[in-house]
This record gives C-alpha cells, structure tokens and sequence, in this order.
C-alpha cells in the first residue's frame, strides 16, 4: 500500500547569512518555465525575488508591477527569477488569475520552495522559522553569480520596481569600479570619482574639497 505520509523533513541546516560579496547558492528546481539552474543565467545580472505567498495582495500588486515593467528589466539584460514556498501548482493558478484579472502574463519563472531549502541557503529564513510569511526579499546578483546588492521588505509593503530598476542600473554602471552612484542616481545624471586615498592627491586637487567629492558626467562606456 501506499505510504500517504510524507518522509520527515530533514532538520534545518544553520548556514551563515549571505553576505554583499559572496557567490550566491546555486539551484536546480521546478519552477513555472520548466526546470529552472541559476547556473544557466551566468554572464546575465539576475533580481532573484521571494514573496511571502501566492495569491495575496500585496504579492499580487508586486507581480503585476513587475511583469509590467519586463521590457524595461529585459533593457538591462537583467534576468528575472520569483521564488515562494508555493507548490508548482499554486505559481500556475496564480498566474493564470493574475492574467485573467489584469491582462497581464507573468513571463518569467516563479520557482517552487516548498521545503524552503532555497529560501534558507539564501538566509532569507533564520533557522528557526516555521514558515516563509516574513520572506519578501530581493538578491541583484551580477553575471559572476555574485551578490551585489540585497533587500529585505515585510510582508505587510510591496517593493518599488522603480527602485529595483534603478538599483540594477547602478549596479551595472558601477560595476568596472571608475565611479560611484550618489543618492537617488539614475541613468544619466551625474556620478561621483572615487575618492583620492593620498596625500598627493588631496593637494593636486583643485579646490579643498574635488578629492573626496568630485561629480562626474555619465558617459558609459568611457
Ligand atoms: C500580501 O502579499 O498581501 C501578504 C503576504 C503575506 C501575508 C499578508 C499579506
């Protein structure tokens, strides 16, 4: 006969947070677009994003905003990847209502987490939790698979794809190191030199302050 009872879970694995720097866990799983390897998006920046649950609001609101804003993430060569701890099925039912109900399709994959292993190697989970409601964070990952950015929002407020985009912007447009983005950076405005680490160049700067806080005009590619 059947055994209808599922094996126990293993108990949870304590692993350290992840940190801006590491490489970020790999993973095979079932997801909405088939079977889904982080490993095939290298040499692609990545917004890997979990949500607390399936078919609740402010997720809802989330995904209609993202999906909405495909073309401008897609303009930035940056893969999109959802992550909950909803079965396969539930992602298929969800995006089928949210179809129906906004005329939108959610194009990328939605991975199933349901025994949360990737949620925990991740840290969005701290070892002792019992569910993934407190789980609505964001991993901008760089095309070496390394984390260069993270969020954590609660369940309770949605994230703004505005900030997400922009984020990915920065990132990309800082990532050779030559300059850095100010507050409220946005493509085309201007950025900032890194600052001067000598005395040479404190003196050789022009005026008292040009070494630690130089603007620059955003010339990609230069
Ligand atoms: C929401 O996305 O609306 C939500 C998620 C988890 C708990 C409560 C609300």
């Amino acid at each position: 006969m059947t055994d209808l009872n599922p094996p126990p879970l293993p108990s949870p694995v304590i692993t350290a947070p992840l940190r801006l720097g590491d490489e970020v866990p790999g993973f095979t799983a079932r997801s909405t677009q088939g079977l889904f390897s982080l490993a095939d998006l290298r040499g692609r920046w990545v917004v890997l994003f979990s949500h607390p649950a399936d078919f609740t609001p402010v997720c809802t609101s989330e995904f209609v905003a993202i999906a909405r804003a495909a073309d401008r993430f897609a303009a930035l060569d940056c893969a999109l990847v959802a992550l909950s701890v909803d079965s396969l099925f539930s992602h298929l039912a969800w995006i089928r209502m949210i179809h129906d109900r906004f005329d939108v399709r959610i194009d990328f994959p939605i991975i199933e987490d349901p025994s949360m292993v990737i949620a925990r190697a991740y840290g969005m989970l701290g070892p002792k939790a019992q569910d993934a409601s407190a789980v609505r964070a964001s991993y901008f990952v760089d095309p070496d698979g390394i984390l260069r950015a993270m969020t954590c929002y609660p369940a309770t407020v949605g994230r703004s794809v505005d900030e997400m985009i922009r984020m990915i912007a920065a990132l990309q447009r800082v990532h050779a190191g030559d300059v850095l983005a100010p507050a409220g950076w946005t493509p085309g405005a201007d950025l900032l030199r890194p600052p001067g680490e000598t005395a040479e160049a404190v003196h050789g700067a022009p005026d008292a302050t040009d070494w630690f806080y130089a603007p620059v005009p955003d010339e990609p590619g230069k």
